[in-house]
């Protein structure tokens, strides 16, 4: 199989990128790799075909506190560009986190603050490393810190979140790998003990449900290219963002039309809503901070995906540079989706109907208590579903049984969840009908009832053009029902209008961190659902490289100040979806998945239906 410049890394790669690394001086024998992935090539290399296999490469050095960056010449077999990030932190890796933990359990003024809330076994006590945030805190700055959050486990085992250790804090040092200090705010009781998540005596009233395809699924896949009912697209891994989609496009009338050059989900941050204690640190950056991709999950057949799968694997790597195999990392299948259209004839009594079947495409990521789905849907009429489903264990905090607070919601007796917010932020680096794409706002407005509108119900549909990067900073609607368009100025439809691909929210909110707080500044992004700016290389994420301790204003909003032009340039359209978060007793012990999604949707793209020629099943015993 050749290997085509879009891929991820192999294995090997991986490996001789480490080794590049090794080689090239700067760093000491105690630093470790946060990242090395696929440095992407431009669309022009792509195009000219002088792509070369480059690896982005970041580490970190505890010997002198630095965080070196640099794009490797895999062939070539050494770095064109290797560098000391200063003042910027890696992320925390997956070994890091755990180190982190474990510093922390073995500490003798920790262990002195569990004994004052009874806790003797050790063994029993969880502490996540969480990332700290800046909050401009004294012994901390210039540091490499972690936040530590603390629980006991459940006797059963199955919940290690089972019960929360309210108001007890390691600061842990990553640096040197020891305690800084430890925050105590009083002692909670620890609530008591918690249901166990895997029931004693499950249900016994369902049937099989099997998905048959006996000639197979629709799709062919080709290395990382798929094809699929007139859809083409690259899959991709990368170990910050997890899984991405590359050069997506629509067959029409024989021709491969380009609708999107990648597509990711570039941030996320969570900001939790309780300002007690020390729970306004947590603010966890998912992906920035310690990254999506590295938690894949292997997938199940059966039990994460029914049907006829497709899996991918993908190659991650541990800190010390080793490639490590996430083994069934993506799965891809087709589902039935209801109807796709129909029409009754009255006059004739004849009957159309075509029935909807939609290309699945998901990662699933566990990052300590929270599990995140990451689902895309290609529709045979041309739309795109871009869906998170959120479940695992909402983050409990502990408060004495009998009381509440005025900013979460009791779970489970002794056990609350604050309120927070999940807000994802997906890049998408459009190329609709080709690289030259300009921007566009709909609204609708009501008009006066008067001249021209005699019975008052004129609705007036305004569009108008967001010619650059601040004036298309942009927020939903419902009052105007907005929508943004990507239109290609340049290509007619059948009706002379240009071809556009809209984007229509689904489930979203505003942001109630106040802008200037410490995670308001960190994460500009969630404070506009849309955003354009103009392409330039290395604009990857929202709150920018290194957003892990970083004390703001990187990312969007910083290169948003340049005001560059959106017509007809190579448009970039980052949408902030916000899920807001109020836990119900029925998300304890363990929370059923929530949904929270968006859609591309073609918008004048195509001349008519692009689904009229989707067959008409074959009709059942029930309507033959
Ligand atoms: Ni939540």
């Amino acid at each position: 199989m050749t290997v085509h410049p879009l891929d991820p890394l192999s294995r090997d790669e991986i490996s001789r990128a480490a080794g590049i690394a090794r080689a090239s001086g700067g760093l000491s024998d105690a630093s470790w790799f946060e990242t090395i992935a696929l440095h992407e090539p431009s669309k022009q290399a792509l195009k000219d075909g002088t792509s070369r296999r480059e690896a982005f490469v970041c580490c970190y050095d505890p010997q002198s506190g630095q965080t070196w960056d640099g794009i490797a010449d895999l062939d070539a077999g050494k770095f064109r560009v290797w560098r000391h990030v200063e003042g910027m932190h890696a992320r925390i890796v997956a070994d890091e986190f755990a180190a982190g933990g474990d510093v922390a359990k073995a500490d003798p003024a920790f262990i002195a603050a569990c004994a004052k809330r009874g806790i003797t076994d050790m063994d029993s006590v969880l502490v996540e490393a969480w990332a700290a945030g800046h909050f401009a805190i004294e012994d901390e700055e210039g540091e490499r810190i972690a936040y530590g959050h603390c629980w006991v486990r459940n006797e059963s085992g199955d919940n290690p979140y089972a019960r929360p250790i309210a108001n007890l804090h390691p600061v842990i040092d990553l640096r040197r790998m020891k305690v800084l200090r430890v925050d105590d705010f009083g002692i909670v009781p620890l609530p008591p003990e918690c249901t166990p998540i895997i029931h004693p005596s499950p249900r016994v009233d369902l049937k099989p449900l099997e998905i048959t395809q006996p000639e197979g699924p629709s799709f062919t896949v080709e290395g990382n290219l798929v094809r699929w009912q007139k859809w083409q697209l690259r899959v991709g891994f990368h170990v910050r963002d997890g899984l991405i989609f590359h050069t997506i496009g629509y067959e029409d009338q024989g021709k491969l039309r380009s609708i999107m050059h990648r597509a990711s989900m570039a941030e996320m941050v969570v900001p939790y809503g309780d300002p007690t204690g020390a729970n306004y640190r947590r603010n966890a950056f998912d992906t920035g901070e310690y990254g999506v991709g590295q938690f894949l999950d292997s997938l199940t057949l059966g039990c994460d995906c029914l049907g006829h799968i497709h899996y991918f694997d993908a190659w991650g790597h541990d800190w010390h540079g080793k490639p490590k195999l996430i083994r069934n990392a993506i799965c891809m299948h087709e589902e039935d989706f209801g109807t796709l259209w129909k029409f009754t004839n009255w006059l004739t009594g004849e009957v159309t109907v075509k029935r909807s079947r939609r290309l699945v495409i998901s990662s699933i990521s566990t990052i300590g208590n929270y599990v995140y789905g990451f689902f895309w849907y290609f529709y045979q009429d041309g739309t795109i579903g871009v869906e998170v489903k959120a479940t695992g264990i909402p983050f409990a905090s502990a408060l004495p049984v009998g009381t509440k607070s005025p900013y979460g919601a009791l779970m489970a007796p002794g056990i609350e969840a604050h309120v927070h917010q999940h807000v994802f932020s997906y890049r998408f680096d459009m190329a609709v009908d080709g690289e030259k794409n300009s921007v566009k706002e709909v609204d609708f407005s009501a008009m006066p009832t008067g001249p021209g509108n005699p019975y008052g119900n004129a609705i007036r549909i305004n569009e108008r053009m967001l010619v650059s990067e601040l004036q298309a900073q942009r927020d939903i609607d419902l009052h105007a029902q907005r929508y943004w368009k990507i239109v290609n100025a340049e290509k007619k439809n059948a009706l002379d209008e240009p071809t556009a691909y809209k984007l229509v929210p689904g489930v979203n909110a505003f942001p109630y961190q106040d802008p200037l707080s410490p995670v308001g500044q960190r994460a500009g992004f969630m404070y506009h659902h849309f955003w354009a700016t103009q392409y330039a290389e290395g604009e990857n994420y929202p709150a920018g490289q290194y957003p892990n301790q970083h004390k703001g204003g990187d990312g969007l909003p910083a290169w948003t100040k340049a005001d560059r032009s959106l017509d007809q340039q190579n448009v970039v359209v980052w949408y902030t979806m916000n899920y807001h978060h109020l836990p119900r007793p029925e998300d304890w012990p363990v929370q059923p998945c929530v949904y929270a999604n968006f859609h591309w949707m073609p918008s004048g793209f195509f001349d008519a239906n692009p689904a009229l020629d989707v067959p008409s099943p074959k009709p059942k015993h029930c309507c033959a």
